[in-house]
């Protein structure tokens, strides 16, 4: 699987279907050879020779000119004019690092990442970790670029430790991968922006010369940008061609993005955003930076997409619930807003579990001074108004109704309105002689603190202990700005925001430890913290406030692209929609959500039997189905940002049932024929639609039938193969 060549001096690193290529250079420097299909053969034997024209301008790395090499690896101060993957400052004023090759070592299985979440092996997956060790002389700086890869996944993940054998010294970048695609320039690049309620949306463009760069630099990884960026051919589309994804684990700021230079050159990169980052490494003291997920496919966008979705599904998200049916909730957050009591709540759950729903979550208001969104935050203690019997009584009379009792939190934020702030007014994130900004009215604790990481332990843990709450909805509703802690002197001040992020995963790690039968749900306003390191923790997260059906349409399709459908919160609201007044018929809501974690956001007790019966047979669908969207394989068809009618294709693991999501989201002719081709099926067998018998090729050349008569029409079709 990982194999170094030394005639030829080649690190290989193979998957089931793809090769990815390193060459070492007799000057010590790591370039990028190969990535994508498998190759059969080795490398040639005079690959440098690619290089070696270019030798203008050699700097002191020998006859090539490392600002035009395909590195692996680039420090500041050789050379290289484009985006550095590695920067230090060192107590004599230099900011100039070398790195020459020392070594490698290559590892069975996949060494954990020190407090930061990652991908895993399992027992019999076959999965191996290339070690390449750099070395600056000089500062005595050891560099460890780690390639860890997943045979049967296609799938490799990087990203780098640094440890300091000389004297302190400032990190300022270290990104977890670099790829540099020689003699490629004309690519497309793809990401996933947005905003609160409209998270996620997809843009392409063709990457022109210079910095195309995606960031976040707000303490979360955010609804603007997604830490994911694909590169793929101009002709690439969804199933078909060329397409590379890089996904960082890492739940803060982050930096991504792919760099042209005029040699024709990309240069693609993610990692740490290093304008909010610095961090002070003593002697003899290590650094690892967060994992980057590296997948190829050349079965076009979807076919990158399913790649990320297995792994992430099976191999970054953990315990109990990562294979299991999930629950079927209701949250009365739509429902009620601030407006409710113990009799309110068990009302919304009884006509629920009429039609089938096993879990009531309470949401947000069942505590301190919480009236509304301006007090009360940190104070975890039932308000006696609304909960007379507790957050006990409460469960109790959910589970006697025989379902789960779930509840919110938002244990990172602080009103200052609150018994918390009163007492603990330097817990919050700020920084000296400035006022810090309130967003929602609230604060942000100081994770970076270990005695406010406790705090929050012992508060949650002893709530989940004292009533019998088996869901919770963890959320986070602010973004951070003037940033500090109370903790740190002066120099590690810059080290505020992954410290922070590092408390959070301490905190994730031994809540969902001690409590391995409550199923985390994550949110942040929405969305806004939907990545991998929130996943290894959490299986699912609520993927936007926004519950109106197309605008969901479209943030789940862009979610899709690295996230699978079982990670995906997707509730049926009331209309006029809360976000954005728009109506659409139940039924579309119903099958928009029932592809994700399915649930409910409203009060069913308003609801009319027409709807009572159709989210009744929704969630019998979901039950029978769910396993298909969450586990089967993702074809998307037809993107809502392209076509008036978006269309998603799942096929079940054995392959044996196909169901297709059409969702005309539009306004569309009346009575307009279209054919959907179909992909991913057997050409040779048949498969039976509404009792009829299609052929497998007939149905991916030619297609499904579709009469496109009315907007918001939406259909799911269940193919069977016979
Ligand atoms: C923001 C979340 O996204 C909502 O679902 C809800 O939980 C509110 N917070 C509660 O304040």
């Amino acid at each position: 699987m990982i194999n170094f060549n030394e005639q030829n001096n080649v690190f290989t690193l193979e998957t089931k279907n793809t090769t990815y290529a390193i060459g070492l250079l007799e000057n010590s420097l790591l370039v990028h050879l190969y990535w994508g299909k498998k190759l059969n053969n080795a490398i040639n034997e005079n690959w440098n020779n690619d290089f070696t024209w270019r030798s203008h301008s050699p700097f002191d790395y020998g006859k090539y000119s490392t600002n035009a090499l395909p590195l692996e690896f680039s420090a500041y101060g050789g050379g290289d004019s484009r985006t550095a993957s590695f920067s230090a400052l060192y107590n004599d004023g230099s900011r100039v690092s070398k790195y020459y090759y020392k070594g490698y070592e290559i590892i069975k299985g996949k060494p954990e990442i020190t407090g930061l979440p990652s991908t895993y092996a399992e027992s019999g997956d076959k999965v191996e970790t290339l070690v390449i060790n750099l070395y600056d002389e000089l500062k005595k700086v050891n560099v460890y670029l780690n390639y860890s890869v997943f045979e049967e996944y296609d799938v490799i993940t990087r990203n780098i430790k640094v440890v300091n054998g000389g004297e302190t010294l400032k990190l300022h970048t270290v990104l977890s991968a670099m790829t540099d695609f020689f003699g490629c320039d004309d690519m497309d690049i793809i990401h996933l922006d947005g905003a609160w309620a409209r998270e996620r949306y997809v843009t392409r463009q063709r990457i022109v010369p210079g910095n195309q760069n995606i960031k976040s630099q707000i303490g979360i990884s955010s609804s603007y940008h997604n830490p994911f960026i694909a590169i793929c051919d101009k002709n690439t589309t969804e199933n078909t061609g060329d397409a590379y994804g890089f996904n960082l684990v890492y739940s803060g700021n982050f930096t991504a993005g792919a760099e042209r230079n005029p040699y024709g050159t990309i240069r693609t990169y993610i990692g740490i955003n290093p304008n909010e980052f610095e961090w002070v490494l003593e002697t003899n003291q290590s650094f690892e930076t967060p994992e980057a997920i590296l997948v190829y496919s050349d079965k076009g966008l979807s076919g990158m997409s399913r790649i990320f979705h297995k792994i992430i599904r099976t191999r970054l998200c953990r315990g109990k619930f990562r294979d299991i049916e999930r629950y079927a909730l209701i949250n009365n957050w739509e429902a009620t807003y601030f407006n409710f009591n113990e009799d309110k709540i068990v009302k919304i759950a009884q006509k629920a579990k009429q039609i089938g729903v096993d879990t009531m979550v309470l949401d947000d208001g069942w505590f301190g001074r919480r009236t509304d969104d301006t007090r009360g935050l940190g104070d975890f203690v039932e308000m006696p108004d609304r909960l007379p019997n507790g957050l006990s009584g409460l469960a109790k009379r959910i589970n006697d109704l025989g379902m789960h009792f779930g509840l919110w939190f938002e244990p990172e934020m602080v009103n200052p309105d609150s018994e918390l702030f009163e007492k603990h007014p330097d817990w919050i994130i700020h920084t000296n002689g400035r006022t810090p900004s309130k967003i929602r009215h609230q604060y942000t604790l100081d994770l970076s603190r270990k005695d406010v990481c406790d705090y929050i332990i012992d508060c949650v843990g002893g709530i989940l202990k004292r009533a019998n709450i088996e869901y919770v909805k963890w959320d986070m509703n602010r973004q951070m700005s003037e940033v500090g802690s109370a903790m740190l002197p002066a120099e590690r001040q810059g080290e505020v925001m992954h410290r922070y992020m590092l408390g959070l995963y301490y905190v994730f790690e031994t809540l969902t430890k001690e409590f391995p039968n409550v199923l985390f749900e994550a949110c942040a306003s929405g969305g806004a913290r939907y990545d991998g390191g929130i996943l290894h923790y959490m299986p699912q997260v609520w993927t936007s406030d926004d519950t109106d059906a197309v605008e969901r349409i479209k943030i789940q399709y862009g979610t899709s692209f690295v996230y699978p459908y079982s990670t995906m919160g997707a509730h049926v609201s009331a209309c006029p929609n809360h976000q954005n007044g728009r109506t659409t018929p139940f039924e579309m809501r119903c099958n928009v959500a029932i592809c994700g974690q399915f649930g409910f956001e409203l009060d069913l007790n308003k609801c009319t039997d027409e709807e009572l019966e159709t989210a009744k047979k929704a969630v019998q669908n979901y039950r029978r189905l769910g396993e298909i969207f969450h586990k089967g394989d993702l074809y998307r068809l037809r993107s809502p940002f392209e076509s008036l009618m978006a269309v998603n294709e799942f096929i079940s693991e054995d392959k044996n049932t196909v169901l297709v999501c059409i969702y005309p989201h539009s306004t569309v002719t009346a009575g307009y024929d279209e054919y959907i081709k179909l992909s991913g099926l057997d050409e040779n067998a048949l498969y039976e639609l509404n009792g009829k018998s299609y052929g497998g090729d007939y149905l991916m050349n030619k297609g499904i039938h579709i009469i496109n008569d009315y907007e918001y029409k939406t259909k799911i079709l269940e193919l069977k193969k016979q």
